[in-house]
């Protein structure tokens, strides 16, 4: 890795030097809104979008515009909102009512056509966050995985309903059932992914949705809103477009809101469940912050540790909400273990996102280089050290990772959630310091330990799996395998996301029960050999 800010630059391409294959031919100046099946043409003022990545010419950096979005105003989103509960007819509308086999037939429709933009998403994805290519192919591949599993997830759920309990002499046959209009809201990070492990859920278990593209990935949508107006009924899917400040607060205070789905902070959501009249009937499915913590053992096993961590702390340059955004080590073997990690970082390609190989790539965020700056800043004023040569040097929106050490609870990296490639070490001398760190933390995600002694390992698991959702042994901390809970305590989460919890998170237990006497069963019986009704049947989804 170069080390001079002046190398840095030089790592922005020029016009010339973007290979032929991912240059963005035009720029896509989206014109239209998703609302109740139409895409709504737009004539008002749009939002503009930069990439992270710039162009050189000379010695000066231009920020690259890739295109536009509608800057929609309260009035379209309250059309969408309208459209989504008329679409929803207080469970009366088709979505809700269809049988969930019908409903998973759209689900594939919509998913043929998503396939067939991978493309050009994929194209949109890497250009506004700076996502590599690599990682957002993955991205692309691991929604449609989700999507496959949640179809066969929702299969099996269904078939295991299709079966009458009797108990005390009551008959029942219990489902899930939709909750009413879901508010769908990603985060920058994994616009794609994030997006759809609410959305998909959402939808396919017959709730309308109101779905809001985040700040930063907002155009990689624009290629799927044929298919999602076309692949469901009318209303089902609507878009809101705009400031999320300026249009969502009045969407909550409307009332009409059943499930605010989240991935974001802990901030805005708390904000948006204050909006709603009537908190008791509003579900939050919620993903937010976290400050995951690695823990190295004296006796760990430094190469491997020193991988793991490297891969949990900068992948997507830190902009994970799992990543691990601190490191605890044992004072013992300190030194050695910054050393390595410094070494490993600096080993880190860094350039732009369709490089071959490149880890490093420029941020999204336009004010995130600033405040990276301001943290090292300080830390630096309280006596912390950047360890790695040429770390926390920054031209436009690219930032070498920083290796920060020893960082103590003054510094902002101490507690804060730096969401980007700084890595603030701290040591420690007893294990009790760890667990106390996580004691006093606002966020319970995830925590992964790093050590070679049984022993040592099962004398910590048991406290930490109560102050977070997923100890995580001699590994990083992720959310997958999807099928896995991905959850978290305190500001961490409300709810559990995975494959199936989704499923449950945005449905509500409904059934049929009735005495079995003569009369009772000869009507269920008629019903269900008749086909009667799409909720009280027994068939099987093969
Ligand atoms: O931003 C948070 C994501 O859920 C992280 O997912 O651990 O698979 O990268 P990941």
């Amino acid at each position: 890795m170069e080390s001079t800010p002046g190398s840095l630059r030089l790592l922005f391409p020029t016009s010339e030097q973007i290979p032929e294959e991912v240059r963005i031919k035009e720029p896509l100046h989206q014109k239209t809104i998703l609302i109740n099946g139409e895409l709504v043409k737009w004539e008002g003022d749009s939002q503009p979008v930069f990439s992270p990545v710039s162009l050189r010419s000379g010695d000066t950096l231009e920020p690259v515009e890739i295109g536009s979005y509608p800057l929609g105003t309260e009035k379209e989103a309250q059309l969408a909102l309208d459209a989504a509960v008329k679409a929803y007819d207080d469970g009366r509308g088709d979505w809700p009512t269809m049988g969930v086999a019908a409903r998973i037939a759209h689900m594939e429709d919509f998913t043929f056509k998503m396939i067939a933009a991978k493309k050009d998403i994929v194209q949109l994805l890497m250009w506004e966050i700076g996502k590599s290519f690599d990682a957002s192919n993955k991205e692309f591949d691991r929604t449609i995985d989700y999507i496959h599993a949640t179809i066969a997830a929702l299969k099996e759920t269904d078939n295991s309903s299709s079966r009458f309990e009797i108990i005390e002499g009551i008959a029942g046959q219990i489902r899930r059932a939709p909750l009413g209009v879901v508010l769908c809201m990603g985060p920058f990070n994994y616009p794609l992914n994030e997006t759809f492990t609410i959305l998909i859920p959402a939808l396919i278990m017959g709730n309308t949705v109101l779905f809001k593209p985040p700040k930063h990935g907002t155009l990689l949508f624009a290629p799927m809103l044929q298919a999602l107006a076309t692949a469901f009924p009318k209303g089902v899917v609507n878009t809101i477009y705009g400031r999320g400040a300026n249009v969502v607060p009045k969407l909550m205070a409307s009332g009409k809101i059943s499930v605010l789905g989240l991935i974001g902070s802990s901030r805005v959501a708390d904000q948006l469940i204050k909006e709603h009249p009537k908190t008791n009937r509003l579900r939050p499915v919620l993903s937010l912050d976290a400050k995951n913590l690695a823990v190295v053992l004296p006796d760990a096993d430094l190469p491997e540790t020193v991988s793991e961590c490297i891969l949990g702390a900068l992948s997507f340059n830190g902009q994970r909400c799992t990543a691990i955004k601190i490191i605890m080590v044992h004072r013992s073997i300190a030194e050695q273990f910054i050393a390595l990690l410094a070494a490993g970082v600096n080993k880190l390609k860094i350039g732009m996102p369709w490089e071959n190989g490149v880890s490093i790539t420029p941020l999204p965020e336009p004010g995130k280089p600033a405040y990276l700056k301001e943290c090292l800043d300080q830390a630096i004023g309280y006596g912390a050290r950047i360890v790695n040569p040429g770390g926390g040097e920054m031209v436009a929106a690219m930032v070498r990772p920083a290796v920060v050490y020893p960082v103590d609870e003054r510094m902002k990296l101490y507690r804060e959630e730096q969401f980007g490639p700084v890595i603030p070490v701290v040591p420690f001398d007893d294990v009790d310091e760890p667990i106390k760190y996580l004691i006093n933390s606002n966020h319970g995600q995830q925590i992964s330990l790093f050590g070679t002694s049984p022993g040592d390992i099962a004398g910590l698991l048991d406290p930490l799996v109560n102050l977070v959702c997923r100890v995580n042994i001699n590994a990083q901390c992720q959310r997958g395998p999807d099928a896995f809970p991905f959850t978290g305590r305190k500001d961490s989460a409300d709810g559990t996301l995975s494959v199936s919890d989704a499923l449950r998170a945005f449905s509500i237990r409904s059934m049929v029960a009735t005495k079995l006497n003569d009369l009772n069963k000869q009507i269920v019986n008629t019903i269900v050999h008749e086909n009667e009704s799409r909720f009280l049947n027994t068939q099987f989804i093969f």
